[in-house]
C-alpha cells in the first residue's frame, strides 16, 4: 500500500506569488485539499473571481468565516474585508464600550485606517494572526493580493506600529498638547485641509486611541514572531511564464534572505506537451491543403508553448533544488466550483489509488 503523500506547506501556508498565476486558486484547493484529510481548515481569500466566491458561498465579505459543505474534514471560508479587520482590532483592544465607540467614529481615525487598510497584506496577516489565535483550525490557509515585494509582508506589522506609534503620531501627540494652538505647521496644514473640527477630532482621536498604543504595539510583535514562527510557511504559486518565473525567483529570495519558511513552489497552467501531428501530406489527403496547413500552425503552436514552458519549469526546478515542487498542468473546464477545486487538490496533494491525475509531480 502506497503511504499518503506528504501535506505540501506547514499549518499555517500563505499562498503568495505574481498577478494572476492562480494564488486564488491555489489556496482555496489547498484548504480543500486538507479538509479532504479530515482536517479542519480556514481559507481566507482576497477579491475571488465570482464564480469562486459562489461556490465558496462567500458572495459578500465578511468578518467570520463560513462551513463550506464538502465531504471529509471542516472546510471553512472568508472573504478578508482589510477595513473590518483592523476596526475589529482596535475594537478588540478597546477598554470599554465608549473608548471603541469614539475610537471607530472619529474622523482622523476613519481617514487613516483607509489608508492603512488599502495594504491588505497588512490585513491578510493580522487576519491569519487572529484566526491562529482563536479559530480552533488545525490549518489556515491564506491567499494575499499580487506581491512583487516580499517586503509588503514583512513589512505588515511595523507598518501597523507606524499607524499609531510612529515618528508621525509622536508629532501630532506633542502637537495635539497644543491643540489650541492652529500655527503649529502640522495642525495648520491639517486644519487648512480638512476643516476647523480637525482640531477637535484630532484631540479626540489621541484620547481614544491614545491607551491602545501599547496593546497594539504588543499585537504588531506578535504578529511579526507568528510571521517568523516556523509553523508559518509560504507556498509561492508561480507560472512557467518567463516574466514571471525571473519575478518569483527574486520574491523567494527575499523569503528567503528574511528568514522566511520556503515550504513549496506550485507551478501552474503547465501547457503540456501533445500528440505530434501527422504528417502533412497525409492530413492534406484528408482535409485538403488550406486546412491541413492550418492544423500544423495550431499544432506548432500548441509545441512552441510546450516547450517554452518546460523551459520555465526547469528554470524554476533548478532555482528551488531541493524544495517540494508541485507542477499542475493548465485545465480545461470548470475550476472556479467545489469539484474544480477538488481536481486541482489532487495534483497538490494527490491521494492514493486515485486516477483522475494525469501527471502530478511532486519532488523533493
Ligand atoms: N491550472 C489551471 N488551469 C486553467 N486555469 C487556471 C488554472 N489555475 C487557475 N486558473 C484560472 O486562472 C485565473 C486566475 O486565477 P486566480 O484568480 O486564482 O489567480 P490569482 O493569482 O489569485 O490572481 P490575482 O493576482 O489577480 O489575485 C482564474 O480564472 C482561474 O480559474
Ligand atoms: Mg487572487
Amino acid at each position: 500500500m502506497s503511504e499518503p503523500a506528504p501535506q505540501l506547506g506547514g499549518r499555517l501556508c500563505i499562498c503568495v506569488g505574481a498577478g494572476g498565476v492562480g494564488k486564488t486558486t491555489v489556496a482555496a484547493a489547498l484548504a480543500r485539499a486538507r479538509a479532504d484529510r479530515g482536517q479542519r481548515v480556514v481559507v481566507v481569500t482576497i477579491d475571488p473571481a465570482p464564480r469562486l466566491a459562489q461556490a465558496l458561498g462567500l458572495e459578500e465579505l465578511s468578518g467570520e468565516p463560513r462551513r463550506v459543505p464538502t465531504g471529509a474534514g471542516e472546510l471553512w471560508a472568508m472573504r478578508l474585508d482589510p477595513k473590518r479587520t483592523l476596526d475589529e482590532l482596535i475594537a478588540g483592544l478597546a477598554a470599554d464600550e465608549g473608548v471603541r465607540e469614539r475610537a471607530l467614529s472619529n474622523r482622523i481615525y476613519r481617514e487613516l485606517s483607509a489608508a492603512v487598510a488599502g495594504s491588505q497584506e497588512f490585513s491578510a496577516v493580522a487576519k491569519l494572526y487572529e484566526l491562529d489565535r482563536d479559530g480552533g483550525f488545525d490549518s489556515i490557509v491564506l491567499d494575499t493580493p499580487p506581491s512583487r515585494n516580499a517586503l509588503d509582508f514583512l513589512d505588515a506589522p511595523a507598518r501597523l506600529m507606524r499607524f499609531f506609534d510612529g515618528r508621525a503620531l509622536r508629532l501630532l501627540i506633542a502637537q495635539g498638547g497644543l491643540a489650541g494652538r492652529a500655527s503649529a505647521p502640522f495642525l495648520g496644514v491639517l486644519g487648512r485641509l480638512t476643516g476647523a473640527g480637525v482640531l477637535r477630532e484630532i484631540a479626540a482621536f489621541f484620547t481614544a486611541i491614545g491607551g491602545m498604543v501599547e496593546g497594539l504595539g504588543a499585537r504588531a510583535a506578535a504578529v511579526e514572531k507568528l510571521l517568523r514562527d516556523p509553523a508559518t510557511t509560504f507556498v509561492v504559486v508561480a507560472s512557467p511564464r518567463r516574466a514571471v518565473v525571473e519575478e518569483t525567483i527574486a520574491f523567494a529570495r527575499e523569503l528567503r534572505a528574511a528568514k522566511l519558511t520556503l515550504a513549496a513552489l506550485v507551478v501552474n497552467r503547465v501547457h503540456p506537451a501533445g500528440q505530434p501531428a501527422p504528417p502533412q501530406a497525409a492530413l492534406a489527403e484528408l482535409l485538403g491543403e488550406r486546412l491541413a496547413e492550418l492544423v500544423h500552425a495550431s499544432v506548432g503552436e500548441r509545441d512552441a508553448r510546450a516547450t517554452a514552458d518546460a523551459a520555465g519549469l526547469m528554470r524554476l526546478r533548478e532555482s528551488f533544488m531541493g524544495l517540494a515542487t508541485v507542477a499542475i498542468p493548465e485545465l480545461e473546464g470548470e475550476l472556479e466550483d467545489l469539484a474544480g477545486l477538488e481536481r486541482l487538490a489532487l495534483y497538490l496533494e494527490p491521494r492514493p489509488g486515485s486516477s483522475s491525475v494525469d501527471s502530478p509531480s511532486v519532488a523533493q
